[in-house]
């Protein structure tokens, strides 16, 4: 057995034990209730990192919740790995879905994990996952193994839009500069189908409100002559969709990448059970624009999805009004090259343009980035494939995912070093959802290719 893997045989009891301490903390950044919370998993992880033995170990104050960032410079000279995460969670809700309590973390065993999976709030995102860089990096610093620098950054506010950490990046390239950025925060195929991430979607977010009368009415007085804002609110929204389910937005699709058809062949052979995929959604059918597979729809394509809509009575019983307001928010997940401000733009124009005179429409953005899209034939790559293969004993596939992580384009921009996107998590550890868990498996598979990772990188680098 392998020095590391012998080291993780030894300690996966305390790992465990550190992980659950940081899970019981509830650090949901959307919340202020929670704010002590959101400072105190910043303050668990500063103590983490000095205990591992990082240097300059600091709790980075920001207009919002802090970055704890720590380094360790061997040799200005070598190479630098600059690890990103983020502590702060979703929130738990709706609470009353969990079978345990979403912050006192237990180990049960499903059919994805027969070993086991860890279920707590973050547990895959992003605490379990950003946490094996963690142990990872004790191991190589307790062994002196570590032959490259690393900086961690690790933020708080991954969940609403990172708009801290854009302020910290922006004000301090020098302290961040870099070779390359890893991040473990997407996911895998399945235990036995590593994968490496080159693809995420981009994000527009829009809120609107549709106001009919100046105040609920009597539906009976007035139902008929008035417009009710929630009947126009569901047609604006029925329409933002055709028979092909393509998005009617004018102008939507104008700058969407398609892919060639063999880059739709490799997406094509992802292993991916149809079946297997509506039976755990408890779905009897899929949907989605025509002429897309399942995998491509969820991740080459762009979408636009109400994930709220809200207004008039909604309490016991029967109340008879013509609400005055009706309220929805819709996201639209974007593909490169779509611009999120100009799709923003878009949908804000269209949208007032299909509303009746009868109602007034008032739209409000929210956070959202872009997409991004990383080569294969880089060193960053490279060694996380080679640490994949060596700790998996299979080479990874890459994968495009549906999912978004705004920071990592503005990495780009403003440190100009690409992201590796070395995620461990699954599909079925019910991120954002309840009952989200992680794989005990998974996690000490991280720590172990995490490990293999810096030595790879290391000779890429300097051969
Ligand atoms: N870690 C996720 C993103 C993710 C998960 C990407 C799995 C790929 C695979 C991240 O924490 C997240 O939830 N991002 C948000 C965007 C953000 C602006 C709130 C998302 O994708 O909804
Ligand atoms: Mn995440
Ligand atoms: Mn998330």
């Amino acid at each position: 057995m392998s020095e590391l893997k012998q080291y993780i045989d030894n300690n996966q009891q305390r790992f465990l034990n550190e992980l659950f301490e940081l899970l019981k903390i509830p650090s949901v950044s959307a919340d202020p209730v929670y704010s002590q919370d959101v400072l105190n998993a910043a303050g668990f992880l500063k103590k983490n990192m000095e205990k591992i033995g990082l240097d300059n170990v600091s709790i980075e104050e920001t207009p919002g919740y802090p970055i704890v960032y720590g380094e360790k410079i061997i040799d200005p000279s070598l190479p630098t790995v600059l690890v990103y995460g983020h502590y702060d969670v979703q929130p738990a809700d709706p609470i009353e879905l969990w079978e345990s309590d979403p912050f006192e973390p237990v180990i049960k065993k499903t059919k994805e994990h027969p070993q086991g999976a860890i279920f707590a709030r973050g547990a895959s995102d992003d605490k379990g996952q950003m946490f094996m860089h963690l142990k990872a990096m004790e191991y190589l610093l307790k062994n002196n193994k570590l032959e490259v620098n690393v900086k961690f950054m690790i933020e708080g506010e991954e969940e609403v839009g990172s708009p801290s950490l854009a302020w910290y990046v922006k004000r301090n390239h020098e302290k961040l500069k870099n070779d390359v950025i890893i991040i473990s925060d997407t996911g895998m195929i399945d235990n036995e189908t590593p994968a490496i991430t080159t693809g995420l979607r981009g994000l527009a977010y829009v809120e609107v409100e549709v106001t009919g009368p100046n105040r609920d009415l009597h539906s009976g007085l007035y139902g008929g002559a008035v417009a009710n804002p929630i009947n126009i609110l569901a047609k604006m929204i029925a329409g933002l969709q055709d028979e092909n389910k393509r998005i009617t937005i004018p102008g939507f699709y104008d700058d969407v990448k398609e892919l060639s058809p063999e880059e739709r062949a490799e997406i094509a052979k992802i292993p991916f059970d149809l079946e297997e995929y509506k039976k755990s959604l408890g779905i009897d059918e899929v949907y989605g624009e025509d002429g897309y597979s399942t995998l491509e729809r969820q991740s080459i394509r762009p979408t636009l999805d109400v994930n709220g809509i809200w207004g008039g009575y909604t309490g016991e019983g029967a109340k008879t009004i013509i609400p005055s307001k009706a309220y929805a928010k819709i996201s639209m997940r974007l593909v490169p090259d779509q611009d999120p401000e100009k799709i923003a733009d878009l949908f804000e124009q269209h949208f007032k343009a299909i509303a009746p005179k009868a109602v007034k429409v008032k739209t409000t953005r929210m956070h959202g980035g872009d997409g991004y899209v990383t080569p294969t034939d880089n060193e960053g790559y490279r060694a996380a494939a080679l640490a994949m293969e060596k700790s998996f004993g299979k080479k990874p596939l890459p994968i495009y995912s549906g999912g978004s992580i705004p920071i990592v384009p503005l990495f780009e921009k403003e440190l100009g070093t690409k992201s590796i996107l070395m995620g461990f998590g699954l599909n079925s550890d019910a991120i954002h959802s309840p009952n989200e868990h992680y794989g005990v498996f998974n996690f000490l598979k991280g720590i172990e290719t995490i490990g293999y990772f810096y030595d790879f990188y290391k000779n890429l680098k300097t051969q």
